[in-house]
C-alpha cells in the first residue's frame, strides 16, 4: 500500500476559555493522497477552519493543538520546528483564505507581494526582473487579463474575484503539494464562485495539486471533489466519495445538509436550513452531537461510542445502522 500524502490521525484541537473548554477539533482523521480533492464540509462553526490552521500550526491563541498526528510526507507535523514548519507553510501546502480582501496587504502591489512569497522560498536570491517574469506568468495562468499593465496596481484596484484569483495565484506560486482552500467562494457573487472553482479545477489537473476544499454546503464540493468529509460540532460523521455522499448518504446530518444546497432556480428565502441551533461548544450534547437535531435520535444515540457503519470506505458515525 502507498502512504497517503497527508494522513491526520485523531486530532484535536481546543481553546481554553474562561468559561470552559472549546473542543473545535475533536479527534477528526482523514488521508489526503497526492492529486486527490478532499471536500470538508459543515455549517458555520463545525471545525472547518480549525482543522485547516491545524494543520499548517497557525492555530490562534488561547487555541491548542492538544493530541493528534499530522503526517505528511511521513513526517509529523506536529514533531516539527517552527523553522521547519516556516519552510512547509507555503511553500509544500498552502492556505487559500476565506476572505481576500483581508489577506492581500492594501499598502503593497500585486506584483509585490506574490513576488515575495516566491523569493521568500527560493534557493539563493533570484534576480527581481526574474521574479517579476514568474509574476506575471502565475498571474496569467489565473486569469488576471492584461497582466503586464497590472503587476504594479494595488489590491484596491481589483474586483473581489480577481483579487482572489491573485490569492490563488500567490499560493500555487511555489508549486505546493496540498493546497487548502478555506471557503474560497464565500464572499463572491454566484457566477465569479463557479470561475474560481474552475480555475482550481484547472490548476489540479495541470498541477497534480491535492486539494482540500472547505465549504459550509455540498453544492461548490460536488464540482471540484472525489470525497466529502462531513464534520458536525468538531468531527466527522460521514466520509466517502461524492458519489456515495451524493447518491446514498447515510448520516441524517449529512442527508439535511444536502436539502440545503443553494440553487439559482429557487427563492433564497424557500431554501431549507437544517432544524435546531448549532450546539454550545463549550458543553456539546454526549453521544452523537447531532442527536438533539436529529429526527432518528434513540436512547442509544446519547451515549459514547457511537456505532461506526464502514462500507468499503464510506464511513459514518451513526447508531441508526447498528444490527
Ligand atoms: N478565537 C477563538 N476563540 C475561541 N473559540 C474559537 C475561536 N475560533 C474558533 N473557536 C471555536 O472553534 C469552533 C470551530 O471554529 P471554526 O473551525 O472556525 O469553524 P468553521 O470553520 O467550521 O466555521 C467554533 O465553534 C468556535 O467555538
Ligand atoms: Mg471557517
Amino acid at each position: 500500500m502507498t502512504h497517503p500524502l497527508l494522513d491526520v490521525r485523531n486530532l484535536k484541537t481546543y481553546f481554553y476559555l474562561r468559561r470552559g473548554v472549546v473542543k473545535a477539533v475533536d479527534g477528526v482523521s482523514f488521508r489526503l493522497n497526492r492529486g486527490e480533492a478532499l471536500g470538508i464540509v459543515g455549517e458555520s462553526g463545525s471545525g472547518k477552519t480549525m482543522t485547516a490552521l491545524s494543520i499548517l500550526r497557525l492555530v490562534p491563541y488561547p487555541g491548542k493543538i492538544v493530541g493528534g498526528e499530522i503526517i505528511f510526507k511521513g513526517r509529523d507535523l506536529l514533531k516539527l520546528t517552527e523553522k521547519e514548519m516556516r519552510h512547509i507553510r507555503g511553500k509544500e501546502i498552502s492556505l487559500i483564505f476565506q476572505d481576500p480582501q483581508n489577506s492581500l496587504n492594501p499598502v503593497f502591489t500585486v506584483g509585490w507581494q506574490v513576488g515575495e512569497a516566491i523569493e521568500l522560498h527560493s534557493e539563493g536570491k533570484p534576480l527581481w526582473d526574474r521574479i517579476i517574469e514568474k509574476v506575471i506568468n502565475i498571474l496569467r495562468g489565473v486569469g488576471i487579463p492584461r497582466v503586464e499593465d497590472r503587476v504594479n496596481d494595488y489590491p484596491h484596484e481589483f474586483s473581489g474575484g480577481q483579487k482572489q484569483r491573485i490569492m490563488i495565484g500567490m499560493s500555487i506560486s511555489n508549486n505546493p503539494d496540498i493546497i487548502i482552500a478555506d471557503e474560497p467562494t464565500t464572499a463572491l457573487d454566484v457566477t465569479i464562485q463557479a470561475q474560481i472553482i474552475d480555475l482550481l479545477k484547472d490548476l489540479r489537473s495541470r498541477y497534480n495539486s491535492s486539494i482540500i476544499l472547505i465549504a459550509h454546503n455540498m453544492g461548490l464540493v460536488s464540482e471540484l471533489c472525489d470525497n466529502v468529509a462531513v464534520m458536525y460540532a468538531g468531527r466527522i460523521v460521514e466520509y466517502g466519495s461524492i458519489e456515495e455522499i451524493f447518491n446514498d448518504p447515510l448520516h441524517p446530518y449529512t442527508r439535511m445538509l444536502l436539502r440545503c444546497i443553494p440553487r439559482t432556480d429557487i427563492d433564497v428565502d424557500k431554501l431549507e436550513s437544517i432544524p435546531g441551533e448549532p450546539p454550545d461548544p463549550v458543553n456539546p450534547p454526549s453521544g452523537c452531537r447531532f442527536h438533539p437535531r436529529c429526527p432518528y435520535a434513540k436512547e442509544e444515540c446519547k451515549r459514547d461510542p457511537i456505532y461506526i457503519e464502514n462500507i468499503d470506505g464510506h464511513m459514518a458515525v451513526c447508531e441508526l445502522y447498528r444490527r
